[in-house]
């Protein structure tokens, strides 16, 4: 299929099968940033409450920026990957002092912040912004990979830049982060790791690991 098939089966899908998360379609910078931190090391439904927490203790990038670091790791606390709370903290002061409380909506600026490489920082250029900028974490790896039918180790850079550069090439103009939380919802829910739920697929007709049946090979992770 080409691109606007796979982008509008894609989109079609997530909107009727997408969780109900309390940062989805919130359009606070703030909230969707705080989120994807968390969701990098933790799961959807163990983040949450603590996702709930933090925002009714600090509402705001000022509430947060004004707070002490003693104060922010305790709602943390239980999370682990402590440096994230830490980095998150020192971000906030950066996004008050520098960027005039307004997370930056562009690149170059958001990358400067803490805690915030290129899976973030497309997360949040895309679902807060609307910038065309492709995620690119191992659900996204898992669907396309599977998708291509790519065969080489995902663990090697030269991988997953060919896996970035297939992102960067199918996300929708229209709704990129739409499009990418739609990857990786359907990494999360049906493109499982184990027994994927194939049936339940959008994008099964032309999913060359499907038509293989090589689900349980792809993706490919050498022995670290
Ligand atoms: N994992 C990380 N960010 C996510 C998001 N916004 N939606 C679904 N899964 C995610």
């Amino acid at each position: 299929m080409n691109r606007t098939d796979f982008q509008s089966r894609l989109l079609s899908w997530y909107d009727q099968n997408k969780r109900e998360m309390p940062w989805r379609d919130c359009g606070d910078p703030y909230k969707i940033w705080l989120s994807e931190i968390m969701l990098q090391q933790t799961r959807v439904n163990q983040a949450t409450p603590y996702f709930e927490r933090f925002v009714s203790t600090f509402p705001t990038v000022h509430d947060l920026a004004a707070a002490d670091q003693q104060e922010v790791l305790k709602v943390w606390e239980g999370l682990g990957y402590y440096s994230r709370a830490r980095n998150l903290h020192a971000a906030s002061k950066l996004v008050v002092d520098k960027f005039d409380g307004k997370v930056p909506d562009n690149w170059d600026e958001i990358n400067e912040l803490k805690g915030v490489g290129p899976y973030t920082a497309s997360a949040v250029l895309s679902i807060a912004f609307q910038k065309k900028h492709a995620v690119v974490d191992g659900n996204v790896i898992r669907v396309l990979s599977r998708y291509y039918g790519i065969e080489d180790n995902v663990r090697s850079t030269k991988t997953k830049n060919a896996i970035q550069d297939y992102a960067d090439e199918l996300i929708s103009d229209d709704r990129p982060g739409d499009f990418n939380q739609a990857v990786m919802e359907l990494g999360a829910t049906v493109c499982t790791p184990s027994n994927p739920d194939c049936e339940e697929c959008p994008i099964q007709e032309d999913c060359v690991a499907y038509k293989t049946v090589r689900t349980d090979e792809i993706p490919y992770k050498s022995k670290k």
